[in-house]
């Protein structure tokens, strides 16, 4: 018998309760210790810390976070291992993934 496929018998609760336990990760903010779920986004994991606003906007220093989690707005940037302008609701969290605000002024990059 395959195990591709569900137990046709099966519910998506069901399936749900099968699945593998999520494992505890741990990242940074900043230096600041956030922990996570396998499989979570950037932004989940933010937002589960209870961090909802992570950049500010360069011309107004709004703050900006969570938007339209699907990776349209890109108001969720972050850098990501060194890596700047990342989205943070697209990108899932790893162990040991250092994640920093964005900091720039309004004049840089012009
Ligand atoms: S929240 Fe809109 S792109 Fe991430």
């Amino acid at each position: 018998m395959s195990t591709d496929h569900p137990d046709p018998g099966s519910t998506p609760v069901s399936q749900a309760e099968a699945r593998p336990a999520d494992r505890v990760i741990q990242l940074t903010l900043d230096g600041r210790v956030l922990t996570a779920r396998t499989g979570d986004s950037v932004a989940a994991a933010l937002i589960d810390a209870g961090i909802v606003s992570w950049r500010r906007t360069r011309k107004d220093a709004l703050p900006r976070g969570l938007f339209c989690g699907i990776g349209i707005c890109y108001d969720c940037l972050i850098t990501i291992d060194g890596h700047p302008d990342q989205r943070a609701c697209m990108a899932p969290v790893s162990v040991g993934m250092q994640l920093s605000t964005e900091r720039r002024d309004a004049t840089e990059g012009r």
